[in-house]
Order: C-alpha cells, then sequence, then structure tokens
C-alpha cells in the first residue's frame, strides 16, 4: 500500500471511530491535495538527522560525539529502553498536571536545558537563540561557562528563566566575578560542574585537533607537560573549593556530574541544595554506568535531604516519567535542544521541548499516574 494511501486510511479510521465533523473535512481536504505527512519531525530524535544535514562535519562531532569507544554514551539511552512501565487503567486522567516546585522555584513540568558551550557552532544566533525558544516554551536553561555569548547578553534576548553553570576558573578572582555577574544577570541557581577537572578522551574531538583548543595553552610544569591539563580547567578543585563559593554565593547551589552515592551523600552534608546525577552526556569518562543506572542509589544515599535531578540520554516523555519514578525531581535534555536550535532555531528548540511535554503527558496519562507527585517505582514493571 501507498503510504499516502495508508495515511488516509488511518486518519478516515480515526474520523469514523470519533466521528469528529472537523477531523471528516481535514481527511477530505488531504485526499482532495494528495497531500502527505510533512517531513517535519514528530520526535525529538527525528530532529537529530536533519541538524546533521545542517550542520559541519567538525560541528555536528563535536555536538554528537561521546568519549573514547562510546560505550557509556550507547548505554545512556539501552539503559531507559530496558525498562518497561506498569500502566494502571480507570483511573481519571482528564487533567494532567506536571508543574513542580524545584528549588524554590515553581515550574510547569520536569524538563530544563542542560548547560552546553559553543552553541553559535550549531547556529549564528546562538545562545540567545536559545533563550528565545526557552522562553517561548517556558523553560528554564542553563547557561554554560563555555558559552558564545555573554550572559549579560543572553539575559537581554529574552526573559527566559537562567540558571547558570560554573567551571571553577584557575584564577579564583574570576570565578567570583562569573559567579556574581551571572547572579547580577538574574541567574536562580548557580550549577557547579565537577566532573571536568581534566581534558576528556573524545576521539572524534581529536581527529578535528579541536583539542587544541584548550590543550594549546601552557600545562603545568609540575605535571610534566601531561596532555590532560589545560588552563581552561581547573585540575585542583575539591569540596574545600565548593564551600569557598558557598561562602558567596546568593543562589542555590547544585553539583552538576554525580554519580557515586557517596558524593551525594557529601553534598547533601555540606549544605548544597542539589545535585545532578550526570555523567556529562557521556562525553568524560567511558565505561561509567548510564545515568539511570547510577540514580537508584543516590537517592538512597541522600534520603530526600536535597535535590536530585539528572540528565544524559532523555529523549521520550517515557524517559523524563522512568528518571521520576526512580527519584529525580527533573531531568535536563543536552544534545535534543541543539538538534532543535540547528535545524530553525529558537523554533526549533520550542518545537523540542514541546515535544518532549506532550510525550510526558501522554506517558502519565497513559500510565494512569495524571499529577507529578504520584510518580514512582509503582509506575515501573516490577522486575528491576
Ligand atoms: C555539553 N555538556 C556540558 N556540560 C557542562 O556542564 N558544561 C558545558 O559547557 C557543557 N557543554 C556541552 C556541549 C555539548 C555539545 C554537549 C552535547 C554537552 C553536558 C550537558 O550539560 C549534559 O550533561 C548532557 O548533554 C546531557 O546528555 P544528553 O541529553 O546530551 O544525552
Amino acid at each position: 500500500m501507498e503510504r499516502r494511501e495508508l495515511v488516509t486510511l488511518l486518519v478516515g479510521t480515526l474520523a469514523g471511530l470519533i466521528g469528529s465533523p472537523s477531523l471528516l473535512a481535514q481527511t477530505a481536504r488531504a485526499q482532495s491535495a494528495g497531500s502527505i505527512p510533512s517531513p517535519t519531525p514528530v520526535n525529538v530524535l527525528e530532529f537529530e538527522p536533519l541538524a546533521r544535514q545542517r550542520l559541519s562535519r567538525m560541528a555536528y562531532d563535536y555536538l554528537s560525539q561521546g568519549a573514547a569507544d562510546e560505550i557509556t554514551l550507547r548505554r545512556n539511552r539501552e539503559a531507559f529502553d530496558a525498562i518497561r512501565l506498569k500502566p494502571r487503567v480507570l483511573v481519571d486522567v482528564s487533567r494532567v498536571d506536571t508543574r513542580l516546585d524545584l528549588l524554590g522555584q515553581k515550574l510547569d513540568f520536569p524538563i530544563l536545558l542542560a548547560p552546553t558551550g559553543g552553541q553559535r557552532l550549531m547556529h549564528p544566533g546562538a545562545e540567545p537563540e536559545t533563550a528565545r525558544g526557552a522562553h517561548a516554551a517556558g523553560v528554564t536553561m542553563v547557561v554554560s561557562t563555555g558559552s558564545t555569548t555573554r550572559i549579560e547578553d543572553i539575559a537581554r534576548a529574552a526573559p527566559a528563566r537562567l540558571w547558570f553553570q560554573l567551571y571553577v576558573n584557575r584564577d579564583r578572582a574570576v570565578t567570583r566575578d562569573l559567579v556574581q555577574r551571572s547572579e547580577a544577570a538574574g541567574s536562580r541557581v548557580l550549577c557547579i560542574t565537577v566532573d571536568t577537572p581534566v581534558i576528556p578522551i573524545r576521539d572524534r574531538e581529536k581527529r578535528w585537533g579541536m583539542q587544541s583548543l584548550y590543550a594549546g595553552q601552557p600545562t603545568d610544569p609540575a605535571n610534566r607537560q601531561s596532555p590532560i591539563y589545560t588552563h581552561a580547567l581547573d585540575p585542583t578543585v575539591t569540596w574545600e573549593t565548593i564551600a569557598w563559593i558557598r561562602s558567596f554565593a546568593k543562589t542555590p547551589i547544585v553539583l552538576k556530574g554525580i554519580l557515586a552515592p557517596e558524593d551525594a551523600r557529601r553534598a547533601a552534608d555540606e549544605g548544597l541544595a542539589g545535585v545532578i546525577v550526570s555523567n556529562h552526556g557521556a562525553r568524560n569518562l567511558d565505561t561509567t554506568p548510564a545515568t539511570i543506572e547510577a540514580l537508584p542509589s543516590v537517592v538512597a544515599a541522600v534520603a530526600g535531604r536535597i535535590t536530585i535531578l539528572l540528565d544524559g540520554g532523555v529523549r521520550r516523555g517515557t524517559d523524563v516519567l522512568k528518571a521520576i519514578a526512580l527519584g529525580a525531581r527533573a531531568v535536563l535534555i543536552g544534545r535534543p535542544y541543539l538538534w532543535g536550535l540547528a535545524v530553525e532555531g529558537a523554533a526549533g528548540v520550542q518545537r523540542v521541548v514541546e515535544i518532549l511535554r506532550g510525550e510526558l503527558e501522554a506517558a502519565m496519562a497513559l500510565s494512569g499516574v495524571p499529577r507529578l507527585e504520584q510518580i514512582n517505582r509503582q509506575a515501573l514493571w516490577p522486575d528491576r
């Protein structure tokens, strides 16, 4: 059967079932125009090949790469896929409520944009374009230290809600200045990335000679010019550094890049507001677990004392539901909104978020858990 015939048949069947005059009219229009669905992406993953077409090979590799053999990159997805859902039926799902309180802020749904550097590689409008998309979609944007636009200019571009992601600078005066500038620009949460003390092994970046961007700087002579060090990353950061930042930061602090339950417990002991269970989108240390695999023991270790978020491989509304069922308060997405940005700028960012949000609503309704706070392990098939 021709694809067009199949579409007409399906739409016609639906219209017949529901008896909707407008759907019937649409079907008739579609038939007479001989139209078939446009190649507009219907899910987040479908943005990826479109982004690939638009980007240079180097930009595409920078965006999509994982560390080394990309074992964890694949695992971030496979682990989500391996979890099965346990839908409950005959629940009134006429209203699906995805709202939540997150670190003192009211969010309409539990998805944020993860910090990503170098957005000018993806779109000439760079971070301001993302901010416009974030504002349109009502999603919080975490602005990276590696942004190609000053945070003041990102904040001016759109009234999106912003958090700031910090890479601690070797120069502590610069570090303090970054934090204070982000606060002045309206950042609500300081997200300190703690999983990148040195340059990771990223073969695709190496092939393009991209690592010379960082490594071209003098390395520490005491470290025999090892290629892993760079001026852009401070390998001396410890819990003491975090306590120092906490002494002057005015917003809540979350640590990004936690996998070990011991580190999560320490974060709670140190009085931090939360942690992001993350393996940096599988871009740093290969062969770690998927984040969704690491999540349950982190949740158990902090025993509700601090807020837990998760990123890495979230591509479907069902992934968001699974993360929340295992104890995350919200999730962040990285590559998906960059695909949207590459494909159609702010509108693409907005579309990616709206698709995921819609899928989450469908997953909740079809699982029989219409309110976010009802989601727990009972929503998962109990074979784990
Ligand atoms: C990142 N990530 C990242 N993290 C961070 O703390 N600071 C940064 O500057 C960047 N830059 C960056 C660039 C690009 C191109 C990517 C893809 C990722 C990691 C990011 O915040 C997040 O942890 C992952 O992207 C989440 O995984 P997914 O959703 O991309 O699978």
